[in-house]
């Protein structure tokens, strides 16, 4: 099931973006994205810090199939060989119908709709694919996070078993 480059997407402060697939050749733009982000976004999205930012790392997070392991790209132009602004993944290891979701947004483009963007089109590609639900970690003060997924649309269950970890399953539904 290909997922295509859409685009482009106004973000509310005007700046324009496009979604494309994200591809093993990206491994380089994903270690520059890990380099670039904040030690807050970094620890967030990882739930550890510091980060190695290592080749080995991004070469694993480049390796999706576009299947059972979707990762979309945010870039500027998706002609160009820019920068990656944010991705947005859920990876489908089981058959269960659950996937493991994750998001990071470059630090300076936070904020501005894209997280919002990325998890309406995630939810959008698990229902063709016949997922019913996302799973993901999130630290407990990690309040944007939480918020989007509050406001997402979708039902949502937060558990915390101890520690600053929170686990969450959000029902995933054509939206
Ligand atoms: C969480 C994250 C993906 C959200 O992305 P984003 O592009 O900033 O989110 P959006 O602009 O679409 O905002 C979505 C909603 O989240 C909330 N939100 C976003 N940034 C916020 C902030 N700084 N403070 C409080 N709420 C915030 C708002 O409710 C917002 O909705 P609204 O502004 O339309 O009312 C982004 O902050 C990020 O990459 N953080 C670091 C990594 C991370 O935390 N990943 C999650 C764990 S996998």
């Amino acid at each position: 099931m290909a997922v295509r480059a859409e685009g482009p997407f106004r973000l509310t402060d005007g700046r324009a973006i496009w979604l494309r697939p994200l591809r093993a050749e990206d491994a380089t733009l994903l270690v520059d994205l890990c380099k670039r982000l904040s030690p807050q976004s970094a620890r967030r999205r990882f739930l550890r810090y510091p980060l190695p930012c290592d080749r080995r790392e991004a070469e694993r997070l480049a390796d999706v199939d576009q299947v059972r392991r979707v990762a979309l790209a945010v870039v500027a132009d998706p002609a160009a060989d820019g920068p990656i602004l944010g991705v947005g993944r859920f990876h489908a290891d089981g058959s269960d119908g659950r996937a493991e979701l994750a998001l990071v947004v470059a630090d300076e483009y936070q904020h501005v709709g894209l997280g919002r963007l990325l998890l309406k089109r995630l939810c959008r590609e698990a229902v063709r694919r016949r997922l019913r639900m996302f799973e993901g970690y999130v630290l407990y003060d990690n309040a944007p996070m939480l918020r989007l997924l509050r406001t997402s649309g979708q039902p949502l269950q937060v558990h915390w078993d101890g520690g600053d970890v929170l686990t969450i399953q959000l029902g995933v539904a054509a939206a």
